[in-house]
């Protein structure tokens, strides 16, 4: 085991032995599982999404239900597998009845995320939504430019992170889940995708 694996596995525990937050207390009564992430360690690129939805809690994957065959279709779409990138949420535990996560929840959870950017050292992180979108920007000093995400999907923000991460690009997209209920969301989201293809290949 690398180092990147060893850290990333000692996350896991954290958040298996995660007791704060209605969240996990609910992960531990209906006998599921935190999500983590899922993918490569050496990832040039990782997809932040929400939270996990009932498939994921059930089997600790991320976007391994309805929007996660979007997800994959959309990397394949753009020449990648799925394996090659990294897939994670802001939360790690899923909100009851697929509710928005409370602000409260994603200030818990998101220290875990953090952490995975910085093991990882991705070159590109793609938001899936406006919760990882809003996270994301405020978190890489882009606050001034966040707007609502039907006004800036498939845009892409170049910022400079002192220490490891260096050059960054940030490029906001639409939450899979739309797709699954308009035809012409999946279309510009599958248009706003492409901008990947220039960035990271
Ligand atoms: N929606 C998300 O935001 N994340 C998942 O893992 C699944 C559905």
């Amino acid at each position: 085991m690398n180092n990147r694996d060893e850290q990333l596995l000692q996350i896991k525990n954290e958040l298996l032995e995660l007791k704060d937050g209605e969240l996990a207390d609910l992960r531990r009564k209906t006998k599921m599982l935190p999500v983590i992430g899922e993918g490569s360690h050496e990832a040039k690129i990782m997809f932040v999404g929400e939270a996990p939805g009932k498939n994921e809690a059930a089997t600790g994957r991320p976007f391994c239900g309805a929007s996660g065959k979007v997800l994959t279709a959309m990397v394949e779409h753009v020449g990648m597998k799925r394996e090659d990138v990294y897939v994670t949420n802001i939360v790690k535990d899923r909100p009851p009845d697929n509710r928005d996560p409370l602000p409260q929840e994603i200030a818990l959870y998101a220290p875990f995320l953090d952490r995975q950017i910085d093991i990882i050292q991705p070159k590109v992180i793609a938001t899936l939504g406006r919760f990882s979108m809003a996270y994301i920007m405020n978190k890489f000093g882009l606050a001034a430019e966040l707007k609502s995400i039907s006004q800036i999907h498939g845009k892409v923000f170049k910022v400079k992170v002192s220490g490891g991460l260096g050059d960054l690009t940030i490029i906001t997209l639409y939450h899979p889940a739309v797709a699954l209920y308009n035809g012409s969301m999946r279309q510009q989201l599958f248009t706003d995708f492409e901008i990947i293809k220039k960035i990271v290949l």
